[in-house]
């Protein structure tokens, strides 16, 4: 079964639509996710008109005319009632520096960065947040004034000219990678045996963050097999309580998760080498490609009985926590889950 969501396969139990959940079958739902329901259904917030008050974030990629993120954050803006915009520029790596000492200095809210920036952005900033420094990688950037009392906090467009301003870097790829594991195809990381193919960028941030949340072993597969050798060192050292393999599992597993980019062009072959896995050893399958929405991988995951879903989820949880990180507001996922959607489904 096809969602609309991009989630392909079956819903987990207790997550169906119409499920019930408590006493007399009705379902109870907490007032954040009622509002979040609210907010899905009613037609699209208008945003407020620009004016001089407008403040702005962005992303900054090279290229960034595929981005859907702008769709999905002025969704959440004109949802959340608030004069913001979000925006798109396409910025070669050599002009980084001064574009985002640019969106400083005209007192931006924040930035998002996407390929090719997240390593050098993590040079550029003032200062990293933890969820930076683990990664040695910043997707997002709030801007912050200093109070007279020398405490940071997010750039207010209302702070004195002089004020000390700073670019303070943070990473919510990670966290959003697991968040779709839990949410979209509820796998229990604590303890889990995952087949991880692919090491390139996403590949190593997924492993080292299931190795952070606790998952007890790791197969690593990759086309280029030093890669795959120079991440399992890094594991091994970094996160000694979670066992390590080069190579594709003999038994089952809880989680295959496809981190390669074979799957994005409808010829392409699967990512899994024919005859060295099969797909019915897998209880879930989660491809962090979104576009096709359902992949050859997870179809023939889907017809082997796996739990299913595509990389929509990813996208969507790193945006909502850099919005909150942003606005101090929680996001309002169903309004942003829905304007992804219909950008990169176009329904
Ligand atoms: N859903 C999301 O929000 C999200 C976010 C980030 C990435 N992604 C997706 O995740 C995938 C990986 O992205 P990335 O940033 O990690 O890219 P990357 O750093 O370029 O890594 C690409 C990975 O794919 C492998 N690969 C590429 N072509 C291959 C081929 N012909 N045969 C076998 N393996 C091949 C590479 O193997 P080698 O090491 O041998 O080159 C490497 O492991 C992409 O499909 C991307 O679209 C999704």
């Amino acid at each position: 079964m096809r969602f609309a969501d991009g989630f392909v396969g079956r819903r987990p139990r207790g997550r169906q639509q119409g499920s019930s959940k408590g006493s007399g079958g009705k379902r109870i739902l907490p007032l954040n996710q009622v509002v979040d329901c609210y907010l899905a259904r009613v037609p699209d917030a208008l945003p407020t008109p620009i004016d001089a008050s407008t403040r702005y974030c962005a992303v900054y990629g090279f290229p960034v005319r595929h981005s859907a993120s702008p769709a999905m954050q002025n969704a959440a803006l004109a949802a959340l009632g608030l004069n913001w915009r979000y925006l798109a520029f396409e910025v070669p790596p050599a002009k980084l520096r001064e574009a985002i000492a640019g969106a400083q200095a005209m007192r931006f809210v924040g930035l998002n960065l996407t390929v090719p920036h997240k390593l050098l952005a993590a040079e550029l900033v003032d200062a990293m947040d933890d969820s930076a420094k683990v990664w040695g990688a910043v997707n997002t950037i709030r801007f912050e004034t200093q109070d007279a009392a020398g405490q940071w906090g997010p750039a207010s467009p209302s702070a004195p000219a002089a004020s000390p301003m700073r670019s303070l870097g943070f990473n919510t790829d990670a966290d959003a990678i697991t968040r779709a594991l839990r949410e979209d195809l509820e796998v229990t990381l604590r303890g889990a045996t995952v087949l991880l193919l692919g090491a390139g960028g996403a590949g190593r941030v997924a492993a080292l963050k299931l190795a952070e949340e606790g998952a007890a072993k790791l197969f690593l597969v990759n086309r280029t097999a030093a890669k795959a050798e120079a991440l399992a060192d890094e594991l091994s050292r970094r996160f000694p309580g979670c066992r390590v393999e080069l190579g594709y599992p003999g038994g089952t597993v809880d989680l295959l998760l496809n981190a390669t980019s074979l799957g994005l062009r409808v010829d392409d072959p699967l990512p899994v080498a024919a005859g060295a896995f099969d797909l019915g050893q897998a209880s879930a399958v989660y491809d962090m490609i979104y576009q096709p929405a359902e992949t050859a991988l997870l179809r023939a995951a889907r017809a082997a009985g796996c739990r299913t879903a595509n990389g929509l989820g990813m996208l969507l949880y790193q945006g909502a926590r850099a919005l909150e990180i942003w606005t101090g507001q929680p996001a309002p996922l169903a309004v942003m889950r829905r304007a992804l959607t219909e950008h990169v489904y176009g329904h």
